[in-house]
């Protein structure tokens, strides 16, 4: 793990943060869909360090966008400009990258952190995408001005109807599934997110990647912490084969 400061950290809504770390040789590497493994704690509580998307690369700057569930991200939420924390990578692999569109990207809530940067290298290749995201409340929906401005199009949906139409974000997207048929679909999200686009997907016959949330030990394909079932049999690391992987390589039932 190398050591990294802290340039900045600000709140965007209740519970949902988005931290800005000098890191030149990870932002050099990173793509898109890749994680870093992160500690900011220096005795071993918790043990573990967490994994996060790259949500953003900003010259020798990543950004990660998190939203605080326990003891790891609480203690991330209360760093500061000149803090320095351990990190770990890029790591896993990168989002795919199809020669033409369009490409349909699905967001629950905290799922969306991998988009921004995925939608600003799909730009510069000059690829048509649409990005369907969804929260629970109007809250849960982050830096929506920068994410419209980097997709071709954009639908919100909040559970609540405070923000976007009301209802599930794969309500618009089954829709529009309806009428047209993009190249590739990508999901990031909770299991019932994933399982619902794998099976939209699947019963059209578009690729989709699926985004899978595992807890992580290693992240090197060493210890089985993050292990899914796949497909027919077996297992799938999603540490070194994902965290996005092909939708029918995964047990969509097992998803939890
Ligand atoms: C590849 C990858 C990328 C991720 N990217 C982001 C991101 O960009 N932004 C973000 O906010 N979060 C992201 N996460 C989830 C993030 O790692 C967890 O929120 C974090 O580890 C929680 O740590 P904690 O110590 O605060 O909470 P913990 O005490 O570890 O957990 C609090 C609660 O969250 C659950 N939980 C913890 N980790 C996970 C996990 N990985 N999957 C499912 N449930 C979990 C626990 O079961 C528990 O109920 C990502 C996870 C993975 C695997
Ligand atoms: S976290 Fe150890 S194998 Fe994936």
């Amino acid at each position: 793990m190398i050591r990294v400061r802290v340039k900045g950290q600000r709140r965007l809504s209740p519970g949902y943060l988005l931290l800005d770390l000098e890191a030149p040789e990870v932002a050099e590497r990173a793509r898109p869909g890749q994680f870093v493994r992160v500690k900011a704690w220096w005795g071993r509580d918790p043990l573990l360090p967490r994994p996060f998307s790259v949500h953003e690369v900003l010259g020798g700057r990543i950004r990660l966008l998190y939203g605080v569930r326990g003891p790891g991200t609480e203690t991330l939420s209360r760093l500061s400009r000149g803090d320095v924390l351990l990190l770990d990578g890029p790591l896993g692999r990168p989002f795919p990258l199809p020669e033409r569109g369009p490409v349909w990207l699905v967001a629950g809530g905290i799922g969306v952190a991998p988009f921004l940067f995925y939608l600003s290298e799909l730009r510069n290749r000059g690829l048509p995408t649409r990005l369907f995201y969804g929260g629970r409340s109007r809250g849960d929906l982050l830096r929506v001005d920068r994410l419209r401005e980097l997709s071709g199009a954009l639908v919100l949906t909040t559970e609540d109807g405070s923000r976007g139409r009301k209802g599930l974000v794969t309500d618009p997207l089954s829709r529009a599934l309806g009428r047209e048929r993009p190249a590739l679909m990508v999901a990031c999200g909770p299991p019932g997110l994933l399982k619902a686009v794998g099976r939209l997907a699947e019963a059209r016959g578009i690729p989709a990647y699926l985004s899978l949330e595992a807890l992580m030990a290693c992240g090197r394909g060493l210890c089985l912490g993050c292990a899914v079932a796949r497909r027919g049999g077996g297992t799938l690391k999603v540490c070194v084969e994902g965290p996005a992987v092909d939708s029918r390589e995964v047990d969509l039932e097992t998803l939890v």
